[in-house]
């Protein structure tokens, strides 16, 4: 699991931990295409930018329209050239560059944190509608969370860049989540990483009733929110 970055997508990542590859050990033919290949790692900024900027103008429009914005943050982050390697490795992927732009979906990443639970949903309705993303997957762990408890709403989708030879779309991968259940996933990976045994049976199952505990936050949210808007409305205000 990677960490997102709130500061600005770091520029040229990608082509500036290429010739590290060699130190990782790992295919160098795969590492040289990489560094040939200087328009791939630019691709994927400037739609992951694209992107930022659509979110951006939503939560302009959110907060101008409704006075407050439930979208909470946003993080992006540009996948490391080993995180890359390494996943098409584990899911047994010849290294090149077909495989990684056709398998390898998080290249581009984005993690949005709402308030509540429902506003992730009225995201997703909204990107689904919009002609300028095309959402290709939809996995709900929220619905269906995950076995060890872990909630999100991913979506894996593709973003158009207009360039020279004509438009291109560019796959990122967006993570959707409440604060609770970011705290909770942040938690998680704290905990858990660099732990690669199996926890004993009474630490997962504690971790479990945690995202148990964050779901009943946002359900008990939500609830407050609506008997708010209620009063609110009723006092005519
Ligand atoms: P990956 O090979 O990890 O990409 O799995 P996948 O392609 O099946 O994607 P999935 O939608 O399951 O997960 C993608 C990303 O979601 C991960 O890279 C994490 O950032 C996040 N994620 C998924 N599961 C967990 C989890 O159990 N705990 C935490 N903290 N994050 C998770
Ligand atoms: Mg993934």
């Amino acid at each position: 699991m990677e960490e997102y970055d709130s500061t600005q997508v770091t520029l040229n990542k990608l082509q500036v931990h290429v010739k590290d590859m060699q130190k990782w050990q790992i295919n160098e033919d795969f590492a040289k295409q990489v560094e040939n290949s200087k328009a791939l790692p630019a691709l994927y900024r400037h739609a992951l930018n694209e992107l930022e900027n659509k979110i951006d103008i939503i939560r302009t429009e959110w907060q101008v329209r409704d006075g407050f914005s439930p979208i909470e943050h946003v993080k992006c982050r540009i996948k490391e050239p080993k995180s890359i390697v390494q996943k098409m490795q584990r899911k047994g992927y010849e290294l090149n560059l077909d495989n990684m732009e056709q398998h390898i979906h998080d290249i581009a990443g984005m993690r949005i944190v709402c308030a509540f639970v429902k506003d992730i949903y009225r995201l997703v309705d909204h990107l689904c509608a919009r002609e300028d993303i095309r959402v290709l997957e939809i996995k709900d762990y929220i619905a269906h969370p995950k076995p060890n408890g872990y909630q999100s709403l991913h979506l894996i989708v593709a973003i158009p860049l207009v360039l020279l030879d004509g438009t291109r779309w560019v796959k990122a991968e967006m993570q959707l989540r409440t604060l609770a259940m970011d705290f909770w996933a942040s938690m998680e990976h704290i905990l858990y990483y660099k732990f690669d045994k199996q926890l004993p049976s009474h630490v997962a199952e504690e971790l479990k009733e945690a995202a148990r505990a964050a779901d009943e936050l946002d359900q008990k949210m939500l609830r407050l929110r609506r008997e708010i808007l209620e009063l609110s409305e009723g006092s005519g205000g």
